[in-house]
């Protein structure tokens, strides 16, 4: 595996490569994990040149988010990545993707607001930005996103789609613990108490999905669920149904929703979801 820091030298590769085999590329802020690695396995059924990307994205933190504490395991990272047998890591430093402050900025106003946006406004437009910038540098066929950050990914799709990005976006299923908590880089900020309950925002959609299949409104649904996880001693951000295109809040469920939840356990602040079909 080769490992790269700069965007020229890795264009230099790539513009060699695109012609002849199916790049595919997986972003990720390293800490790999079980989710990571199934993207990985993914992206190794259809595409022949594999390149995962670490890089804990400053402009997507908030001021008082955790970018200087989030998780970072090169050493164990290049030796999965390494196994997995990865043709390339691309780990540029913050220098080399932002040699100047960055003025150029992606938005989607329409979805950046809702659910994880509604605290994290800034949140979105940084993810974009950061992997359109990845995208232009790596030039994959392919690119794979987790379904537990579904929002991230419907808005990295429609990115895709409307400035014409020469590729294709995948969306693998969330990776769970045997208990049903979606697999995080993350949760590893749990204390043991606080991991023993957590896998309770996935029963909650459980819970809620099983409810709308027995034709329960969707605000009752979410109530229910809202006093259930505050019971808990959880912080709940938001638990919404909503629709998967425009993450707008549903008052009637005909035939897809996403249920969606975020809430606080402690210092860590976890996301699930699922597709109600
Ligand atoms: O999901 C992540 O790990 C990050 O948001 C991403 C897509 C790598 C962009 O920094």
């Amino acid at each position: 595996m080769k490992v790269i820091k700069d965007p020229v030298k890795i264009q230099a590769i790539v513009d060699r490569i695109r012609p002849v085999k199916k790049i595919g590329l997986i972003p990720t802020m390293g800490a790999l994990h079980k989710g990571h690695i199934s993207l990985i396995e993914s992206a190794k059924k259809e595409a022949e040149f594999i390149i995962v990307s670490i890089f804990v994205n400053p402009i997507q933190f908030g001021p008082k988010e955790d970018y200087k504490n989030y998780p970072r395991k090169p050493g164990e990272d290049n030796k999965i990545l390494e196994d997995l047998g990865v043709d390339i890591l691309f780990s540029p430093f913050v220098i080399d993707l932002y040699p100047n402050p960055q003025t150029t900025f992606i938005h989607i106003p329409s979805l950046e607001k809702l659910l994880c946006g509604k605290v994290r406004n800034w949140h979105f437009k940084g993810v974009l930005t950061v992997v359109a910038k990845l995208f232009n540098i790596t030039k994959p066929h392919f690119s794979y996103f987790g379904q537990k950050d579904y929002q991230q990914a419907l808005m990295i799709r429609r990115m895709t789609n409307e400035l014409n990005f020469d590729l294709k976006i995948r969306l693998s299923p969330t990776i769970r613990e045997d208990d049903g908590l979606a697999v995080s880089s993350r949760n590893i900020y749990l204390s043991n108490e606080e991991r023993k309950r957590a896998n309770l925002l996935y029963l909650s959609l459980k819970e809620a999905e099983a409810s709308l299949r027995k034709g329960e409104d969707p605000i009752s649904t979410i109530e229910k669920q809202k006093l259930l996880i505050e019971k808990n001693g959880f912080i709940l951000n938001y638990f919404e149904i909503v629709d998967p295109e425009t993450l707008k809040p549903l008052d009637e469920v005909k035939d897809r929703a996403l249920i969606a939840v975020s809430a606080k356990t402690g210092k860590t602040m976890l996301i699930d979801n699922l597709i109600y079909e």
